[in-house]
């Protein structure tokens, strides 16, 4: 059946888009929702190529933490332009050193740090990578089952979340090894949170002492919380124990804040609610508000180690782009956006959890700010994940008006991750779509039909 038959809203500006785009694109691009051309975005806003106006949970992957074209930022962009778009750092610019200098002021860390450039979160944890095994001069890498790092050829090798089918067809790099994260939710034994922290933190220390020596690895590429898995939130004595491990045995502690920072959870970086310091600290798609931007902060004797043009990129350190990142951050602090993300994160999980009491397939509400996950089940008592049903509700929403993603281990998790400066009344409307939405696939109204048109996260 055709996906027009299959839901009543207005699609067919937005269908022809999608055709083309089928026509031109490589389907390995990206994973495929609704049929929704963005023409317009502003603040938690956007509107389709039908004129369908939606709120947005999905903040472009975490991306537009101060709203779609705000202002502050547009403005400083066209500034910009006046002068000169972007040169390449064989020379030197000043966007680029006001742009470090506040990223060495706003990271936690007292020690000497300095600023590596990139463009896109990918090629940051490559930096970091590179950055690791040059201090270090040792092979290995550890990562974490599930991880998202990006997609350039190390960080996919060094992503948990990839299939094994995937992997092998790649190469990928033999250097890599995975260790769980933990799940809190899914914990084995019923342990506690502390115990689970203390579980999932002794499969590491075993590891290092049994089987790959823990002095062989160079970095261990960490996520605050672990985003694309389903919004994993680790206790806090798994992280504090984790850096002190990384401190015994020499390695690199890389903080992957790409989809946590900037306010997201509450606080500037999502690290910091563990009180713990890494070594490297990895910034993407948030900081450059819209623009693409990126970059590695950390301990100057790490970043330093690498030779001249080790993390050259002609259009790294995007003069346009910084102006947009420098004013992305001071809109960030002088809003007050972390607060305001704790806020309406404790708000919106207060709503979630009712929801929760309410209907026997909410399963679980976790995460901290405006990074939040709500997991489907079959039932509370197994947790038995339900993929579709979340696909179905997903569905339901944007024929309601309200853009929503899945992701997690099982693809059953819904991704709230609005901007963070949506408004309280918006933020009410978004929830409410989506306990309407869990009502109308309960009552049957949304057909299976509609699963095979979503290319989701799986
Ligand atoms: C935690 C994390 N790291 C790295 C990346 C890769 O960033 P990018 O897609 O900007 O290359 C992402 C993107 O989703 C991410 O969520």
């Amino acid at each position: 059946m055709e996906i027009s038959k299959l839901t009543s809203k207005k699609i067919s500006n937005n269908l022809k888009i999608a055709e083309e785009y089928e026509k031109y694109v490589s389907k390995g691009v990206a994973f495929k929702y609704f049929p929704v051309a963005v023409v317009r975005a502003k603040g938690a806003k956007v509107w389709d190529a039908d004129g369908n106006e939606y709120i947005d949970f999905l903040s472009s992957a975490a991306t537009y933490n101060i709203g779609h074209t705000n202002e502050y930022v547009v403005k400083a962009i066209k500034e910009g332009l006046e002068d000169f778009i972007h040169y390449c750092l064989y020379f030197y610019h000043e966007p680029a050193v006001k742009f470090a200098r506040l990223l060495v002021e706003i990271t936690p860390g007292n020690f000497k740090k300095k600023v590596a450039f990139g463009l896109s979160g990918s090629d940051a944890c490559d930096t970091a990578i590179k950055a690791s095994l040059l201090y270090t001069e040792r092979p290995n890498i550890a990562s974490f089952t599930y991880s998202y790092h990006g997609t350039t050829y190390a960080v996919l090798s060094a992503s948990g979340s990839f299939n094994p089918k995937l992997r092998k067809r790649m190469h990928a790099l033999p250097n890599v090894y995975f260790f769980q994260y933990p799940d809190t939710y899914r914990c084995p034994f019923d342990l506690s949170e502390e115990e689970c922290g203390e579980y999932y933190l002794g499969l590491i220390e075993d590891f290092f002492r049994t089987t790959v020596a823990g002095d062989s690895f160079a970095i261990f590429l960490v996520e605050p919380i672990q985003g694309d898995s389903g919004v994993l939130v680790p206790p806090k004595n798994f992280m504090q124990g984790l850096r002190k491990l990384t401190k015994e045995y020499g390695i690199v502690f890389a903080d992957d804040e790409i989809q946590a920072g900037m306010a997201r959870t509450g606080k500037m970086f999502a690290i910091e609610h563990f009180d713990v310091e890494p070594d490297l600290i990895i910034v993407a798609k948030a900081v450059g508000g819209g623009m693409p931007v990126s970059a590695v902060i950390g301990r100057e004797e790490i970043l330093d180690s690498a030779l001249p043009q080790t993390y050259f990129l002609t259009s790294c350190a995007h003069a346009l782009s910084l102006r947009a990142a420098i004013a992305t951050i001071e809109y960030v602090i002088k809003e007050k956006l972390a607060e305001r993300a704790e806020k309406l994160g404790n708000y919106a999980k207060k709503r979630f959890n009712e929801l929760k009491d309410k209907y026997e397939i909410v399963g679980d509400v976790r995460g901290l700010g405006l990074l939040l996950g709500v997991e489907i089940v079959k039932n509370k008592e197994t947790k038995e994940p339900d993929r579709k049903t979340a696909l179905k509700i997903i569905w339901r929403c944007w024929e309601k008006g309200l853009l929503m993603m899945t992701y997690g281990k099982y693809g059953n998790v819904l991704r709230v991750a609005p901007p963070l400066v949506i408004t309280k009344e918006e933020l009410d409307k978004a929830i409410d779509i989506i306990e309407e939405s869990i009502k109308d696939v309960i009552a049957g109204k949304v057909s299976d039909e509609i699963i095979k048109y979503l290319r989701a996260w799986e």
